[in-house]
């Protein structure tokens, strides 16, 4: 009965609101900023959630209720469908979580969706925790964009800025032994003071506005939905809030530098544990912050850098009660290692790095931009197997399981905050960029595998007030992590650019042969070594190429050398190459990162076959014939940066012998 009648009203106010969008439009704002907004007031240390002896932790992953939102984007709000389980108040569909939503279906308008969808699930609280007195966490680990939540109708918390974990406590909100309702609201609108930023257009038929549209400059598709695990926890009362660690090295001997902080009611102890990698204790301490002292330690090594990359050790962190009993446990994986830079050099425990990656994208077929095991696993295989030792988050943050694969494999991350086409430079952009880079440091500032902040790909950054924008973003850097250099993947040339003076390495990227001299491998080699050399010039600071490359249809060959071609792809790398080896000898040159790792999805354009093809590895991760070529190169440069003999060719080709015949 009660279904009927909600039914019913929502077909009634689906026409009422069919009605309304029929007036012409007037300007478009965030959806979720126009509802009152309930910003998240909690500041904590973003801890990834964690089972220990102390704490419990389930994973509300799985299928979640789904419906897209009329366009009034209150009716949702008005007609109560967080009070009471979606699919009580009109069609439901099944969503998977974590994914993006918009590749699951058959419909366009899910596609190409804007504004708000709502999510929503039931979850269970054993009572336990309730007679245990912990206190229950609920932890989105990424929801683009922006989120508004609501537990058993209350609503909880609001983040905005995807690519980005945000947690609220809900004690006070649940019931025990019992199941409970979550609903997420989700808005993907992208607006001048956005990060990334994107335009709304109103789509007109005559005078009516029949939808909006969202464009965006980024050249990757704007995926939306719950991207990644959402985690519900519990923690003691008095729970340890963050810890936060440094390292540093002297000869043999590593440094932990670390610092526990905690939250509750009453004062702790603690107590700290450092294990090796088989699990031996190796050293211990009482206080909350300290420095540890590792004699012959193991240091966190690149990949193909040391026998054993990736090492790391187990920080166990305690909080101890007047009695003597553990109140809270929390265990956090230490790489000791330093990041060190010059004017012309990086150094990783003061040995010179040369950085051999890839940009990349969270992007796959029907998951979109959400976190999958299986594709990130492979993803690692084959990271390894090209001889590759870092990429860049190209171009926000990724999940954070990821960065603990990084750790140990000892591959490198320049990690990159959501600022892409950075423009405009308003004031409420310049403090929602500088927010982004603050969840970003306090999630990531623990990781070796983080060598360096990217705090923008591609900014505008000849614009005159690209100037004082980033010295403010490069000093808000600054002012919470001094020990990684930082960069911006410049697209502006040496001479327009106003932002590298506030950098610590500079960055550029530049497709020679395929935007510029289309088709022509001419002048790759000369044009690409002319302008590192440039950049080196003006700004006196290491210089790494950060994308070139050359779009690809995988299976298309044509010779001689033609765009799109595989043969045209690893023609150009050549060239590439060419001034790279050039470069690397003369003595500023710290890196080279391809674009892209493989083929992803975009916007729908004139210039992109099914997204963007400029992948070494198509989307479902097989190799074009330039990551064969490409291998070969970073093995051969892994083998040179550490005097050991050139690889052998992968697959036997000849002993180089004269036939052997009897003369008569
Ligand atoms: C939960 O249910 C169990 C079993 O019926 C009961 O022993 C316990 O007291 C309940 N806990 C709460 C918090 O309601
Ligand atoms: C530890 O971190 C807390 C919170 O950021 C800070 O107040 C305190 O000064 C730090 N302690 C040390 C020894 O650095
Ligand atoms: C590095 O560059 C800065 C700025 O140009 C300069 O002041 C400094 O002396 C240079 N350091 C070295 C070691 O060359």
């Amino acid at each position: 009965m009660m279904l009927v009648t909600r039914y019913g009203l929502f077909l009634i106010a689906s026409i009422l609101t069919i009605v309304k969008a029929e007036l012409p439009g007037t300007s478009s704002t965030n959806e979720i900023n126009q509802t009152p907004k309930r910003r998240s007031t909690f500041i904590g240390g973003t801890l990834y959630p964690q089972a220990s002896e102390t704490r419990d932790l389930k994973r509300l992953d799985g299928i979640w209720k789904f419906r897209k939102s009329p366009t009034d984007p209150e009716y949702g709000q008005r007609n109560g469908w967080y009070e009471q389980d979606l699919e009580k108040t009109g069609p439901v569909i099944d969503m998977p979580v974590p994914s993006s939503y918009n590749d699951v279906g058959e419909d366009p308008s899910l596609r190409d969706h804007v504004g708000l969808v709502w999510y929503d699930r039931r979850f269970y609280v054993p009572g336990w925790w309730q007679t245990t007195g912990q206190r229950v966490w609920l932890r989105f680990s990424s929801v683009q964009y922006a989120a508004l939540v609501y537990v058993n109708g209350q609503a909880a918390t609001y983040h905005e800025i995807g690519h980005l974990p945000f947690e609220v406590e809900i004690t006070d909100m649940v019931s025990y032994n019992t199941s409970n309702l979550l609903t997420v609201v989700v808005d993907n609108t992208l607006l001048s003071d956005t990060v990334p930023q994107g335009i709304i257009k109103d789509i007109f038929v005559g005078n009516n506005k029949i939808r909006q549209e969202q464009t965006y400059t980024f050249d990757f598709f704007n995926y939306a939905g719950i991207h990644r695990s959402v985690f519900l926890y519990s923690t003691p009362q008095i729970y340890i809030d963050d810890v936060i660690v440094n390292t540093d090295i002297q000869g043999l001997t590593g440094f932990v530098v670390y610092n526990v902080t905690y939250k509750g009611n009453s004062r702790a102890q603690c107590f700290v544990q450092l294990y090796d990698k088989v699990g031996n204790q190796v050293t211990a301490a009482n206080e909350c912050a300290g420095l540890l002292e590792i004699g012959n330690a193991n240091f966190w090594w690149p990949y193909l850098m040391h026998p054993e990359p990736g090492y790391l050790y187990t920080l166990k962190t305690s909080l101890i009660g007047s009695l003597g009993e553990i109140i809270d446990t929390y265990s956090l994986k230490v790489g000791i290692r330093t990041v060190t830079w010059t004017n012309t050099s990086i150094y990783i425990n003061d040995k010179p790095i040369y950085l051999r990656g890839f940009g990349m994208h969270e992007d796959s077929d029907l998951r979109g931009k959400g976190w999958d095991p299986v594709l990130w696993v492979k993803n690692f295989n084959l990271i390894k197997w090209i001889g590759a030792n870092a990429f860049r988050t190209s171009h926000y943050p990724y999940a954070e399981e990821i960065y603990q694969l990084a750790d140990e494999h000892g591959i490198m991350v320049i990690d990159e905050c959501p600022s892409v086409d950075t423009d405009i430079f308003s004031d409420s952009l310049l403090e929602k960029h500088k927010q982004s880079l603050t969840e970003l440091i306090r999630r990531d500032k623990n990781h070796a595998s983080v060598i360096m902040w990217s705090i923008s790909n591609e900014p505008r950054s000849a614009n005159i007030r690209a100037d004082a924008y980033f010295q403010k973003v490069a000093k808000h850097v600054k002012s919470m992590d001094l020990s990684r250099p930082i960069t911006i993947a410049i697209a502006q040339s040496h001479i327009a650019d106003r932002a590298g003076q506030h950098l610590d390495v500079i960055s550029f990227n530049r497709y020679n042969g395929w935007y510029s001299n289309t088709g022509s491998l001419l002048n790759i080699a000369s044009n690409v070594a002319d302008e590192a050399t440039a950049f080196n010039i003006r700004y006196n600071k290491p210089i790494i190429m950060m994308e070139y490359g050359a779009d690809t249809i995988a299976g298309l060959h044509l010779l001689p050398e033609y765009v799109w071609s595989e043969e045209y792809q690893v023609a150009l790398m050549s060239e590439h190459f060419k001034a790279f080896d050039r470069l690397r000898q003369a003595g500023f040159f710290v890196g080279e990162f391809i674009w892209n790792f493989a083929d992803f999805k975009t916007a729908q354009t004139i210039t992109r076959v099914g997204g963007n093809k400029k992948g070494i590895f198509t989307r479902s991760r097989q190799p074009k014939a330039s990551a064969h070529h490409l291998r070969e190169r970073y093995l051969a440069l892994a083998a040179a940066d550490t005097n050991s003999p050139p690889p052998e060719s992968p697959y036997y080709v000849s002993d180089h012998l004269p036939l052997k015949h009897e003369e008569l």
